[in-house]
């Protein structure tokens, strides 16, 4: 039993219709210890979590449009013991606020180039690092207040020591204005549960690089023309893509009292 401030919104919170579904009708069932993969490490069976799973820019024909972004940060445990190779998975709007998924009735344009979703293993010291973009805000719809504004996020889903037990969670941008006027992160019960959910900017990890490869810009006569970049003066190396990155830092705790919030547990 725990004695210290749980952070976690509600289980069924009036404003989400999302809450509505996760609530259970019935009582919990115990079910026997061992009945469901229950083992004592991380067991995703068959499951190959493959190095370019991480990055989310990199599986389409060309660049998804928006900001390219690096998530990272550590896994701990209450007392800041590493989460080792715990599986992250993670699914994220694009840049115009539109999900790859047929539930997503927004209309908001797809980009043929970012389906939206990643997966990595935490390393031996409980770091985890993704690429993707900065995902736009969108609408959506709450029982008491029909349509209102979330704020730009990415969820996130952890496992544990085995498919039954599962952690799901949102992460938000520092500095988005928008987050006080999202009712999911407010529907967390105190302003510092609040901000463990905020992951900070991250300037030193950030990579800026001004030159990329030759870009084909439109021309009045429709043909088109390429623009190179201008010859390097300094140790640069032109890669296939400009690299550059802006870095967010979200740490995620597992429990205890510095315990990130959770949407649901399983
Ligand atoms: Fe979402």
């Amino acid at each position: 039993m725990t004695n210290y401030l749980s952070f976690d919104p509600p289980y069924r919170d009036s404003n989400s219709s999302v809450s509505q579904l996760r609530m259970p009708e019935r009582p919990l069932v115990q079910l026997p210890r061992g009945w469901l993969h229950h083992v004592s490490g991380p067991a995703f069976g068959q499951l190959k979590v493959r190095p370019g799973d991480s990055d989310l820019t990199a599986h389409g024909q060309g660049e998804p449009l928006g900001t390219r972004i690096i998530v990272h940060g550590r896994v701990t445990d209450s007392d800041g013991r590493p989460v080792r190779h715990s599986l992250i998975e993670i699914w994220q709007a694009n840049a115009a606020g539109g999900y790859s998924d047929s539930l997503d009735v927004s209309g908001f344009p797809l980009d043929p180039n970012f389906i939206g979703a990643g997966r990595c293993l935490t390393d031996h010291d409980g770091h985890y690092r993704f690429v993707t973009i900065r995902p736009g805000p969108y609408p959506a719809f709450f029982r008491s207040t029909t349509h209102a504004w979330r704020a730009s996020h990415i969820h996130f889903s952890l496992f544990g020591e085995a498919f039954d037990s599962r952690l799901v969670t949102q992460m938000y941008f520092e500095g988005d204005p928008l987050i006080r006027h999202d009712r999911m992160i407010n529907a967390v019960p105190d302003e510092r549960g609040q901000s463990r959910l905020i992951a900070q900017l991250d300037i030193d990890h950030s990579i800026a690089e001004s030159f990329g490869p030759p870009r084909l810009h439109p021309t009045p006569d429709g043909v088109g023309g390429l623009v190179y970049p201008p010859p390097r003066t300094d140790p640069g190396v032109l890669t296939p893509r400009n690299p550059s990155a802006l870095a967010y830092r979200f740490d995620i705790v597992l429990r205890g009292p510095g315990a990130t919030p959770f949407e649901s547990k399983a």
